[in-house]
């Protein structure tokens, strides 16, 4: 079969693939189990837990090897039972196999659940104090790699480059379901832009939601980032308009890129 041929057809099979019918269940079974697949298309057609996980983290290890960094952190701010971070290690191990990128994981998180709202920006209607506890040892015991950063962001976040010295960080999870808590996780972008990749690739958990949660400009993850971008230059949270124009998925809508534009490399060619 002519190459172009090849890849027409394997788009249409990814299209099929995408969609929420048993017929699509059934073909991306058999599509991996033929291994007609690889990473990157079981990202695309969601076939493992958290595909936006392997998205970021792979879209920055492969920036991070144009521009010759061998090693990049990951960071999930809110961690609760551990899920995410459990998720994020699998993506980390195939991702390294991939682009022979290392990759460090930490997760932040204050160990006994959401603290107090302080008011109506961090959506009291829907969150409440004390949701999400961790079970500090039992998580402990399941992660193999991950560094667990305890503690509230306002004060970790200060310390963390001095006192885990960092690979240059490449992605960032941001879960922690408050205005206050997101804003103060935020604080991280105005270390040295050098600790950074000089694109960061971020995903917000809590800006789409549903009818219940009401996510909106002016409360919540997207106050912070809003607010972010209103007071600094020199780092601002963009926008990434490639996926949002191919939203055939939900997380698509959930990232925003972190432009460190006083970075040694942002400059540097990566195409
Ligand atoms: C929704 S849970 C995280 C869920 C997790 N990402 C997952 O996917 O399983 C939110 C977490 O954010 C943490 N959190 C909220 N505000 C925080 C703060 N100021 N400092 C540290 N952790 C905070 C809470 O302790 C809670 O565990």
């Amino acid at each position: 079969m002519r190459k172009s041929a090849w890849i027409t057809l394997k788009h249409q099979v990814k299209q099929a693939a995408s969609q929420k019918t048993i017929f699509a269940f059934c073909l991306k079974k058999s599509l991996k189990l033929l291994r007609l697949t690889d990473y990157e298309d079981e990202i695309e057609l969601q076939m493992h837990p958290r595909p936006h996980y392997g998205y970021c983290l792979l879209a920055s290890a492969k920036l991070a090897k144009k521009l010759g960094i061998s090693e990049i952190s990951a960071i999930e701010f809110g961690v609760a039972g551990g899920n995410g971070l459990i998720s994020l290690e699998y993506h980390a191990r195939r991702i390294e196999e991939i682009t022979g990128v290392q990759i460090q994981i930490y997760g932040f998180d204050l160990s006994d659940g959401l603290p107090e709202p302080q008011d109506y920006r961090d959506l009291p209607y829907h969150f409440q104090q004390g949701h999400f506890q961790m079970n500090f040892e039992e998580l402990h015991s399941k992660l193999t790699r991950s560094k667990l950063v305890i503690g509230d962001v306002k004060n970790t976040v200060k310390e963390f480059f001095y006192v885990h010295q960092p690979s240059r960080i490449g992605a960032l999870f941001f879960d922690l379901d408050y205005y206050s808590s997101t804003r103060d996780a935020l604080e991280i972008l105005k270390a040295d832009p050098n600790h950074f990749v000089p694109r960061v690739f971020c995903y917000f958990d809590d800006v789409v939601g549903g009818v219940k949660e009401l996510y909106n400009d002016y409360t919540g993850e997207r106050l912070a980032i809003n607010e972010f971008n209103a007071q600094n230059n020199s780092v601002k949270l963009g926008v990434p308009y490639y996926l949002r124009s191919q939203s055939n998925t939900r997380w698509k809508d959930m990232i925003w890129i972190a432009h460190f534009f006083n970075n040694e490399k942002y400059n540097a060619t990566s195409t």
